[in-house]
């Protein structure tokens, strides 16, 4: 998977299967996190993992009360150490740079679990102070998310973004500038890695959508724009498409009317 399909396909997480991490995994996950840039390379971190079902427990119990996260067999709880930021930048690092710092280590552990096969979520909705009592934290750290990690069976479909145009703007003369409604891809739609079995799809607009290693056996699609879109190493098991305009589809990088005309 390339860097820009592994940032798009990543989702959080909020359901996983009994399947162990191993520790090789869990190694990457973590040295992900501790290859994140920090200002002044100060590293203002610390990475807690908890695999103990009491503590667990303790954090679904006093912190976080949601059932999904005992799915998880790991939590990894990411906290800053502000005092390590703020002796070389003074308030800046103490609430600024530490909290950003992490962030971007808590994205680098969200981004290694999804290239590594595994789910995971980015929790802040917690009491530091709960949280830090219920891992005997000491004063220097300030929790900043906790990270529950497993395998899962149920990836859920892309979450929506604001459209490019919409987030971006390009200051400044430039002859050559991009016009951001051109680059803005959200009529196109990219459906990776997920299990659309049985579903059925009826007068709906998927035309110029990628459909990447999808498990589409017993799809019935019907009266749908399929127009130019792209379906690459899915499971098309008795897949049906009926009353459908299909011109330009390709799928394995074959275009639809060439694989009629040889059927
Ligand atoms: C700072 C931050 C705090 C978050 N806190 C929670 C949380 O407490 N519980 C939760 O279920 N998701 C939490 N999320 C996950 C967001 O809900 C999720 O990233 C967002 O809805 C987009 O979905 P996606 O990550 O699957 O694309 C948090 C994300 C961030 C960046």
């Amino acid at each position: 998977m390339s860097f820009s399909e592994l940032a798009e396909s990543r989702r959080c997480i909020r359901s996983y299967i009994k399947k162990e991490i191993s520790d090789e995994i869990l190694n990457k996950l973590l040295e992900a996190g501790r290859y994140a840039p920090s200002a002044g390379n100060c590293q203002p971190w610390h990475f807690y993992v908890i695999k103990d079902k009491t503590i667990r427990e303790e954090i679904i119990t006093k912190v976080y009360p949601a059932k999904w996260v005992m799915e998880a067999p790991v939590l990894i709880v990411v906290c800053a150490i502000p005092s390590e930021s703020e002796r070389r930048y003074s308030s800046r690092g103490k609430d600024l740079y530490c909290i950003q710092d992490t962030a971007a280590a808590i994205q680098n552990i969200l981004l290694c679990a999804e290239d590594n096969g595994l789910g995971a979520c980015w929790i802040g909705a917690f009491s530091e102070n709960e949280l830090s009592e219920v891992l005997k934290l000491d004063e220097s750290k300030r929790p900043i998310a906790i990270i529950p990690v497993g395998y899962t069976e149920n990836k859920p479909l892309k979450t929506k973004r604001k459209p490019l145009n919409e987030v971006v703007t390009i200051l400044g003369d430039n002859e050559n500038s991009t016009d951001l409604n051109s680059m803005n891809n959200d009529n196109t739609r990219s459906f990776m890695h997920c299990d659309m079995s049985g579903i059925l799809f009826e007068d709906v607009n998927l035309g110029d959508s990628t459909f990447t290693n999808i498990n589409m056996s017993n799809i019935h699609i019907s009266d749908v724009n399929l127009s130019e879109s792209t379906i690459h190493l899915s499971n098309l098991s008795n897949m049906k498409i009926t009353d459908s305009l299909i011109d330009g589809l390709s799928i394995n990088g074959i275009d639809i009317n060439e694989l009629l005309k040889k059927s």
